[in-house]
């Protein structure tokens, strides 16, 4: 079974990021010279996903405008001899089709993965945050292990999972995990639970690969704090009905950059620039000598 269909949630308010979001989407936010999303969608087809579905939503025009062909730019480019940027532009050429539906209304991350039911219809796909790259400039094939475990195990969902300290526990969804391993079932997920009540310290990390499933188990939930439809419910939904659901770890060089909040906005986008090619040691000097 070859699961090649990711959906990529980008519909959020994202007022976190206020007021750099007020009219961009967060995930067209740069981290170092590529917009986040970019870094998403290449990180997706590098493991060989050939069509995306974005759940998009108000003012996210410009995310399909960016994954177009920009015809006239190109031709501007070859005129001026511009080869260096036209290579810029070759993620345009990806060999990946693209859909775009709306979430109506922002009812949170559970009731954006269900819009892409009518597409997805009874086959398996991924699933990745819009505004979370995983791994320095994304190089990362945590969603090729991930589908050989959904796979191998003959899973209704696998999950990506990271390290937190324990006082970030309470900003995510937690395991508890039924074993310690690479790839480790779980017996329960729960959404932002008190440091003290979390059962570990691995939480959610921006993947998922799904049975087509979840989507019975999406209509089942209730709407959880801020009226919101919390994914992390019916995944447990689907647990507690007996489904096996998996969790894979990331590998230490595979953190998780999220840039729904400035702290780790700013993180990220240092770590990127430093690590850029043609400016990170100038940057890196520039720093040294400021700090
Ligand atoms: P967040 O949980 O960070 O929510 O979304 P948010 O609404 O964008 O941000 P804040 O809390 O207002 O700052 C995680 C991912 O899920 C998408 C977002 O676009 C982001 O990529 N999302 C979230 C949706 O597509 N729809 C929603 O209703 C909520």
């Amino acid at each position: 079974m070859k699961i090649n269909i990711a959906v990529v949630p980008v519909a959020g308010l994202g007022t976190r990021l206020l007021p750099a979001t007020k009219s961009q989407p967060k995930e067209m936010l740069p981290v170092g010279r590529k917009p986040v999303v970019q870094y998403v969608v290449e990180e997706l087809a590098r493991v060989g996903m050939q069509r995306i579905l974005f759940i998009t939503g108000p003012g996210k025009a410009s995310i399909e405008n960016h994954f177009d062909l920009n015809a006239e730019l190109i031709q501007v480019l070859r005129e001026n001899g511009k080869e260096d940027l036209l290579a810029e532009l070759s993620f345009e050429r990806a060999p990946i089709q693209y859909f775009y539906t709306r979430q109506r209304q922002q009812l949170g991350l559970g009731h954006a993965v269900s819009c892409a039911e009518p597409f997805i219809g009874n086959q398996p796909f991924a699933v990745a945050l819009g505004d979370s790259i995983i791994g320095l400039n994304a190089e990362s094939d945590i969603l090729s292990r991930m589908t050989k475990c959904f796979v191998e195990r003959k899973a209704e969902a696998v999950i990506a999972f990271m390290e937190v300290s324990q006082d970030r526990v309470p900003y995510y969804g937690v395991a508890k995990p039924r074993e310690d391993s690479e790839y480790f079932e779980l017996e329960d997920v729960i959404e932002k639970p008190s440091a003290d009540e979390a059962p570990s310290n691995l939480v959610i990390a921006a993947r998922y690969v799904f049975a087509p499933g979840i989507f019975e188990a999406l209509g089942q939930i209730q709407p959880g704090s801020g009226g919101e439809y919390q994914l992390t419910d019916a995944i447990r939904l689907i647990i507690q009905g007996g489904g096996k659901v998996y969790g894979v770890r990331l590998r230490a060089d595979e953190r998780r950059y999220d840039v729904g909040n400035f702290d780790s906005y700013f993180q990220a986008f240092v770590e990127f620039a430093l690590a850029d090619e043609k400016c990170g040691d100038s940057l890196r000097e520039y720093l040294k000598n400021m700090l």
